[in-house]
């Protein structure tokens, strides 16, 4: 089902409305407080931007890490206020919680074009167990509900789910648009050839986005620390590589699935070894049935990657999720950064590129590779889920188009 966005509302439905925006703003801060990653901010500028333009009063909740329901002050976000408020050259008040007198306050004092940042939502107990008495009060601060947090959009909680029975209109804002057009189109209505990567260090965690991806590539090229589970289920000696000896099983039913649906899925034919888990071990490549005793597997070898460039050359649709090596080590990075490039080289030419959250996120941006991709998202849970053919209750809770 198509669900309203923003786009969609008239300009009076918004012109001096108070507007409940949920955003991720979960970004990664240091040791010092400092955030080292804004871009899940830099995200929602334009739909924040929009609302300013139009003339709402921009009331935004958000959470942060994990407090429990507790105020925990590490978790404040001060330093997300000051960095919003760089980025849109204007101060932006932040509340001491999410509701209450001080909310109700500064909400009511809010001028059009205003924007208020709400204390972490997760402070409160009813957040998480999307309580429907704390889901009315946060609803009561506003007049329209604006989804945008689409890495949030995988949680049932109050700010995402609850609250959307108590506010209408409930929209789309434009990340939250642009991240299912690529992600849902990609499932949903591909340009075929459909590729998939996956990679990963465990089956375990992409059992259901492969089982699911099975139904709808054309081809799945598999990388990461996950293929030595594949290649012991084939038999093979994997030397100290990591293999999940319950999932043995599993990963043999994967490939005889693929095979009966008639999709080409791929293993890495050589490999990157190294004699301990540490960026300098010593390393050496060889064949996959050929690796030694007390040897691990880290990454995937030149042959490898020609294989996947090869196959991938045709297709006109990529789907990327998880790396191929251990690329936090540089000795072991060349596969996943070959990948990527190999992605970036296919987004020129045309191929739609998605890269799915989390780690292969974290890898193009190593790789300076992140403006060439079609689509990077903010979700690393949500699009794991969404890819998993999931419905995403935060999704799933908005206007549909009638
Ligand atoms: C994330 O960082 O993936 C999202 O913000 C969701 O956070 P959560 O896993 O704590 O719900």
């Amino acid at each position: 089902m198509t669900k309203s966005s923003l786009s969609r509302l008239a300009a009076d439905e918004l012109c001096g409305k108070r507007v409940l925006v949920r955003v991720d703003f979960n970004v990664p801060l240091n040791e010092e407080g400092h955030i080292t990653d804004d871009t899940r901010i830099r995200a929602a500028l334009p739909t924040i931007r929009d609302l300013i333009s139009k003339g709402s009063k921009v009331i935004l909740a958000a959470h942060f890490g994990r407090p429990k329901g507790q105020i925990n002050e590490k978790m404040r976000l001060t330093p997300v206020a000051a960095r919003l408020g760089e980025l849109l050259g204007k101060s932006i008040d932040k509340t001491d919680s999410c509701i209450g007198l001080d909310a109700e306050e500064k909400v009511n004092s809010m001028k059009n074009g205003d924007v208020v940042l709400l204390e972490n939502v997760r402070f409160i107990e009813g957040e998480e167990k999307n309580d429907p008495s704390f889901a009315k009060e946060l609803a009561g601060l506003a007049d329209v509900y604006v989804n945008d947090a689409f890495g949030a959009a995988h949680r049932a909680h109050a700010s995402t789910e609850g609250v959307t029975k108590f506010l209408s209109p409930c929209v789309t804002g434009y990340l939250m648009e642009k991240e299912l057009k690529y992600l849902q189109g990609a499932i949903d209505e591909p340009k075929k050839p459909l590729a998939a990567i996956v990679g990963g260090s465990k089956v375990s965690s992409k059992i259901g986005v492969l089982e699911s991806l099975i139904d709808k590539c054309d081809k799945i090229l598999i990388g990461g620390g996950m293929i030595f589970t594949f290649y012991k289920a084939r038999g093979l000696t994997v030397g100290n590589s990591l293999v999940e000896e319950d999932k043995l099983e599993l990963a043999k039913e994967l490939e005889e699935k693929a095979k009966a649906k008639g999709v080409d899925f791929l293993l890495p034919t050589d490999v990157v070894l190294a004699d301990n888990f540490s960026p300098d071990a010593n390393s050496q490549t060889a064949l996959v049935n050929q690796i030694p005793d007390g040897w691990m597997g880290l990454d995937i070898g030149v042959d490898s990657v020609e294989l996947f460039q090869n196959a991938l050359k045709e297709c006109q649709t990529i789907i990327w999720n998880g790396p191929m090596g251990v690329f936090e080590f540089d000795k072991f990075a060349n596969g996943t950064n070959a990948i990527a490039n190999t992605l970036s080289d296919l987004s020129e030419k045309g191929c739609c590129t998605i890269i799915g959250g989390g780690d292969s996120v974290a890898a193009v941006e190593k790789a300076g590779l992140a403006e060439k991709m079609s689509h990077i998202s903010t979700g690393g849970g949500a699009s794991l889920e969404l890819l998993e053919g999931k419905i995403l209750p935060g999704v799933s809770a908005l206007d549909d188009i009638d």
